[in-house]
Formats: C-alpha cells, structure tokens, sequence
C-alpha cells in the first residue's frame, strides 16, 4: 500500500493518490499520470527542476535506498543535502529529506511530496 499525498502552494488542496502496483514508477510520472503540476523539464536528473521534500508518513524507517551519484551531485548543486544526509545515503542507505521527483521511485510507503509553487489554481 502506498499513499502519496501532493502538497504545494500551486494547488489549492492537497491530493493523495493511492499507488496501486501499475503506478510504482517515479514520483514525477505518478504526479505527470495524474495531472499534478509538478516542475519538471529533463526528466533525467540533470537540471533539478523537479526537486521536491519527502516527507515520510508511516512509523516504520524510510526503505533502504541507493542514491546515485548523478542525483547527490545535483541535490548538492542545488543546496539540498547535507553532508550528514550524503554520509547517511551513502552508509545505511537512507533517503535525503529532499529528491527528484523523476530519479525516486514509488515504494510501498506512505509519503507526502511536497514542491514548491506559488500560483494558487482554482
Ligand atoms: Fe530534470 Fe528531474 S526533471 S532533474
């Protein structure tokens, strides 16, 4: 099971969506198939557009993740990850409180993604 609520000032309410597994891609195509508007632009981790807060819902410690180098290096270019966060992915696997939305996977948590925004739709 995995609910992921979209937070951002962009939207005038939040939305959850339940993942079913069909949905398990990335975070950005989940928010795409769904019309959540999301920045994006590459779609492949190389302009940090999509660059979103996970906030993880559930009790439970955060699934193990392997972060790769092309995603630190731009959360890093962007101001988005602490050293302590780097040394924490890089040695027990755990995600930074920031990602990308097209480089992280829907898992079988409850999270809430939030992105920035500042044009509130109808
Ligand atoms: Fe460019 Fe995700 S869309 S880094």
């Amino acid at each position: 099971m995995a609910n992921v609520t979209f937070r951002s000032p962009s939207m005038a309410k939040d939305i959850t969506l339940y993942a079913v597994a069909g949905d398990r891609g990335t975070l950005l195509a989940l928010a795409k198939a769904h019309k959540i508007p999301i920045p994006f632009d590459c779609g492949d981790g190389n302009c940090g557009s999509c660059v979103v807060e996970v906030e993880h819902l559930t009790k439970n410690a955060p699934y193990g993740i392997a972060l790769t180098e092309k995603e630190k290096e731009m959360l890093r270019q962007l101001g988005k990850i602490t050293a302590a966060e780097i040394e924490n992915a890089e040695t027990n696997d755990m995600p930074p409180r920031h990602r990308l939305a097209c480089q992280c996977f829907v898992r079988n948590e409850d999270i809430a993604v939030i992105f920035p925004g500042d044009e509130v739709l109808p």
